[in-house]
């Protein structure tokens, strides 16, 4: 897949072997917050997870960034779990292709509705959600600690493929 403005990434699924290069990116990311080694493990290799991690089409080992969804196939719904891009690779359009592979993998899950939680704090990402569509459906007070940040609930209803009647 190829980004846009500059950026070019190939997307790839994660495995166990990426978690060590995920975490780096995971704590110099989430400063305060970030899971650890366990919990990226079980998100990542987990047989209701989705996790992509890009690469620089340039070339090197380093990752750009990844996101992780959770869709249990036949629940209907699904939950952007986290996405992070690496500082140096952002505002090139990676992010966007990261949430809308995603989506495309919740939609063939059988999703109709896709959910994530957002910090208050954190407007960058709450565009990047809202401009493909997400709405603010409710508020989780002190969500985030230890920074007693509030968490904004989002949902986006997933659009219905493209279908063309012959
Ligand atoms: C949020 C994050 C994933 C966005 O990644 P990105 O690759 O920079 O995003 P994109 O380049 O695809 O941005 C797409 C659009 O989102 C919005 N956006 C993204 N970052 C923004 C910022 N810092 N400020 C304002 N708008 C922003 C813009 O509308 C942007 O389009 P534009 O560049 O044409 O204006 C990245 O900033 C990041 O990893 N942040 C730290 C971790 C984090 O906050 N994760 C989300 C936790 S819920």
């Amino acid at each position: 897949m190829t980004g846009q403005a500059g950026g070019a990434w190939q997307l790839r699924r994660a495995n166990a072997d990426d978690v060590p290069a995920i975490m780096e990116l995971e704590r110099a990311t989430f400063v305060t917050d970030a899971w650890s080694d366990a919990t990226m493990m079980s998100e990542v290799t987990g047989s209701n997870g989705y996790y992509l991690v890009a690469i620089d089409s340039a070339g090197g080992d380093a990752i750009d960034g990844y996101a992780g969804l959770l869709a249990p196939r036949g629940s209907g719904e699904g939950d952007i779990q986290t996405i992070a891009v690496a500082p140096s690779a952002r505002r090139r359009g990676l992010g966007r292709q990261l949430m809308l592979a995603l989506i495309g993998e919740a939609r063939k899950r059988g999703a109709r509705d896709v959910f994530l939680e957002v910090r208050a704090d954190n407007p960058g990402a709450q565009q990047l959600y809202r401009s493909l569509g997400f709405e603010g459906v409710g508020v989780r007070p002190r969500y985030y600690q230890p920074d007693g940040v509030d968490a904004i609930v989002m949902r986006l209803h997933v659009p219905e493929p493209e279908t063309t009647i012959a």
